[in-house]
């Protein structure tokens, strides 16, 4: 039995919250275009001017979302220089849950031994990640939580349909792990926003599995239940959103796109970077890239990002950082961080 940590709540001034350590994790299986090559009818062009896309990580049979989130979680304590027991709450977002229930959370609490952690899911698609940030910063700032662990995490090979040439190129699994906690005299996160337009659910969603429409032995052949998506829509409203989510949290913030020193954006199409660079009127070489190597890994991506350009050191502390985001939902969110 776990003895409850007692809470408190207070009028206390507003705490900063800062990102104290990240950590990622990818499979070791690489699949290329080459090889997707030989399985659909495509071709490493087009893939390669399509979407910026060269080859994504694709999880072990056996090894599932909550492993990877627990390897990048592990990453991120180490970074942190702290231990698992003074985390008091495990968020992961994810579209791909080892099971309906328990939570995913739950299954890293007890791999990685937070013991003191209580723990939820958060189903945001891609835009998960960013939204766990937010939930995490409001429980800290409003004094209930001091130690927060964000993961998000995917085994997006799970539910690829892997004979549908639109979607099977794009996506891959990792997952990617940030530390927030208060730290008096310090830089952390500025402004965030989320945003949502469930209207356009229909253009990017998996319709089966759920209760509106269960697998079963009459439809398996069907599969309902993986990735659907309409590509030009969910690019043109990608676009869309992000732009208008920078512009708002930098708003925010009281900054322009001219002060950020690094951009760290959902890693789906590098022509949806590329329009996004070109409407924020910023140079590409602030945004971090990573798509490349992981294609699209849903919530993990701008998490494994944050992690790759925190340990590459993009960032500088005192430098301001976006992170913006979009996913199935629709879901939008974005963060201004002072590093
Ligand atoms: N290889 C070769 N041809 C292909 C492939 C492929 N892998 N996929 C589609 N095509 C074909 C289509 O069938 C179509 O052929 P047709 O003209 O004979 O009908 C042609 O290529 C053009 O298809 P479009 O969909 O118009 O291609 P487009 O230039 O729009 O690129 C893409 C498609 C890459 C999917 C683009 O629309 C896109 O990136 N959209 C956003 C996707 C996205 O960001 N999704 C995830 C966001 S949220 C989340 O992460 C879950």
């Amino acid at each position: 039995m776990i003895t409850p940590q007692p809470r408190q709540r207070n009028n206390s001034p507003k705490r900063t919250v800062s990102i104290i350590g990240t950590g990622s994790y990818v499979p070791e299986k690489i699949l290329t275009n080459a090889d997707l090559e030989k399985s659909v009818e495509t071709t490493d062009e087009w893939i390669t001017t399509r979407t910026g896309i060269k080859e994504r990580r694709i999880a072990a049979d056996g090894e599932f979302t909550s492993d990877m989130a627990a390897k990048a979680a592990l990453a991120a304590l180490e970074n942190a220089g702290i231990t698992a027991e003074e985390i008091d709450l495990i968020i992961v977002a994810t579209v791909t849950p080892d099971m309906f229930f328990p939570s995913t959370a739950c299954f890293v609490q007890t791999k990685i031994g937070a013991k003191n952690a209580a723990c939820f899911d958060v189903s945001a698609a891609c835009s998960g990640f960013l939204y766990g940030i937010e939930i995490a910063q409001q429980f800290i700032t409003s004094h209930t939580h001091d130690t927060i662990l964000v993961i998000g995490a995917e085994k997006l090979s799970s539910i690829v349909n892997w004979t549908d040439r639109n979607t099977c190129v794009l996506f891959g699994d990792g997952a990617g792990a940030a530390i927030l906690r208060h730290r008096a005299h310090g830089h952390g996160v500025i402004a965030t926003r989320m945003g949502s337009n469930g209207e356009l659910a229909d253009i990017l969603k998996i319709p089966g599995g759920g209760c509106a429409l269960p697998t079963t032995v009459e439809n398996a052949a069907e599969r309902h239940a993986t990735i659907q998506m309409n590509g030009r829509e969910t690019y043109k409203h990608a676009v869309t959103a992000m732009v208008e989510s920078a512009r708002q949290v930098l708003d925010d913030a009281g900054l322009t796109p001219a002060d950020l020193a690094c951009i760290i954006p959902h890693q789906a199409n590098l022509r949806i970077i590329e329009a996004i660079a070109d409407r924020l009127e910023v140079p590409m070489d602030r945004f971090m890239i990573n798509l490349d190597r992981y294609g699209n890994t849903s919530a993990a991506a701008v998490a494994i990002a944050l992690d790759e350009a925190n340990r590459t050191s993009r960032m500088k502390v005192g430098d301001y950082v976006l992170l913006v985001v979009f996913g199935g939902g629709l879901t939008w969110a974005s963060s201004v961080v002072q590093w």
